[in-house]
């Protein structure tokens, strides 16, 4: 979501004649996106902001805007704690940008962090895009469900869907400007459509994969409560949405998910990862999981741990928790102690590792189908692409390739990417065999 914003805000930006700099010294227009979700980002951020006082004393005419969660957590705040930041842009605020910083260049500062609830014209175009090949596509803003320990709700405000002609156009033009893989996002795109749109996910699906030259379709996030069947026969009938998806559950024990009032059971759960396995043998599953919630026993976590056996995910991204403003469960007592967090993470993620090794090394000897997004970090003759599941699969080839499907033979499993050679391009021309 963040990266998306990201690059609405360099395209508007572009569009009003900013190029991008190489770096924050060169730069008229600072802007710093940020993130609040875990007390860390929330760190890192404040930390960069801080750092950028020494710009402002070299060049006392760059603008420093700061924009995201923390913008719309901390508002005028920021203003009051760094007398170097201009202008405050809190979540919904891209589509005023333009306009605020002409009002900044009068010398004001300024603090946006009302929720209106627009898009904007203001679309991504090609620059600024991370991968030109593999781009976001927001389909929804906000999120309704309040999960305790959650800040999104308090910072991005109630969840709502985009009208579906507006993302069918945006689809319909990231793909005529050579996009190949759309990634939908929004906090819960199961619920797309179901409070305020005029269709739901599996149907909008359904038209995103008519658009001619797309190959690939990704959505995220997931949640496991509003995971419907309608969708998985979707995914399970189409041959361009990825078998991949990414279900949060956050927590093995019912306890603790009724604490964290995610509206589901370790048994819904598990039931719902047996149908998407039923129509999909094949599909790849990763996931969220909070450690240390409050009032988390060490039975809690061991069913954590066992729902990570039975499952059997990809990958996991696993966190400690951490009270965040505004929250529920910031409020309860109970805190698990700092050092029970840090030891319970570490055993998890030696779990999820373990887990991710041996999926990775099973597929040694197979060949993927890759879509090729663009050089690899290794340089000229190297190309990198991801495979349906999302790994990262490198090998050699050509400039040419990037945008293409391609098979990869893979030769190796490295921690974080699987290595191959190219033995197959969708044009049919067959390279070896
Ligand atoms: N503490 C720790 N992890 C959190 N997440 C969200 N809020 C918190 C919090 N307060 C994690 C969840 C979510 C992911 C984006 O961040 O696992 O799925
Ligand atoms: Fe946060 Fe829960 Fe909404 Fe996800 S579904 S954004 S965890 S409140």
């Amino acid at each position: 979501m963040n990266e998306y914003d990201s690059e609405r805000v360099a395209s508007l930006l572009a569009s009003r004649g900013f190029v991008p700099a190489s770096s924050e010294m060169d730069a008229d227009v600072v802007f710093v996106n940020t993130c609040t979700v875990r007390a860390k980002p929330q760190h890192k951020a404040y930390s960069f902001v801080g750092r950028l006082k020494w710009l402002k004393r070299a060049k006392p005419h760059a603008r420093v805007v700061v924009g995201g969660c923390l913008a719309q957590q901390e508002g005028k705040k920021l203003l009051e704690r760094f007398d170097h930041v201009d202008l405050v842009l809190g979540t919904h605020g891209i589509p005023r940008l333009a306009g605020l910083l002409d009002e900044v260049a009068l010398g004001q500062r300024l603090a946006f962090t009302e929720f209106t609830y627009e898009f904007g014209e203001h679309l991504p175009g090609p620059q600024g895009a991370a991968n030109p090949v593999s781009r976001f596509l927001t389909i929804m803003q906000g999120c309704d469900n309040f999960c305790s320990y959650c800040v999104v709700p308090h910072v991005r405000g109630r969840e709502i869907s985009r009208p579906s002609g507006d993302v069918l156009a945006e689809a319909r033009g990231l793909v005529a400007g050579g996009a190949r893989e759309l990634i939908l996002l929004g906090q819960n795109v199961n619920s797309y459509g179901l409070k305020n749109g005029d269709i739901t996910f599996p149907v909008l699906l359904g038209m995103i994969s008519g658009i001619e030259g797309l190959l690939r379709i990704r959505f995220t996030t997931s949640h496991p409560k509003d995971l419907s069947g309608e969708l998985m026969e979707t995914m399970a009938e189409s041959d361009k949405i990825a078998r991949q998806i990414h279900l949060p559950v956050q927590s093995g024990s019912d306890n603790v998910l009724g604490m964290m009032n995610r509206g589901y059971t370790r048994d819904d759960y598990l039931r719902k990862i047996e149908m998407l396995r039923q129509k999909m043998p094949d599909i790849a599953i990763t996931t969220d999981l909070i450690v240390g919630f409050p009032g988390e026993t060490e039975e809690d976590f061991a069913d954590t741990l066992s729902l990570v056996e039975e499952v059997n995910f990809l990958s996991g991204f696993s966190f400690k928790y951490s009270d965040r403003p505004f929250t529920a469960a910031a409020r309860l007592k109970d805190k698990v102690p700092e050092k029970v967090k840090s030891r319970r993470l570490a055993e998890l993620q030696e779990l999820l590792k373990t887990r991710n090794t041996a999926h990775q090394v099973r597929l040694v000897g197979e060949a993927v189908e890759v879509l090729v997004t663009g050089e690899s970090r290794l340089g000229k003759g190297q190309m990198s692409g991801r495979c349906e599941d999302f790994r990262v699969v490198n090998f050699p080839g050509e400039d040419h390739l990037a945008g293409q499907l391609v098979e990869v033979m893979v030769e190796e499993a490295l921690p974080n990417c699987l290595r191959g050679r190219m033995i197959f391009r969708a044009d049919s021309l067959e390279i070896s065999s």
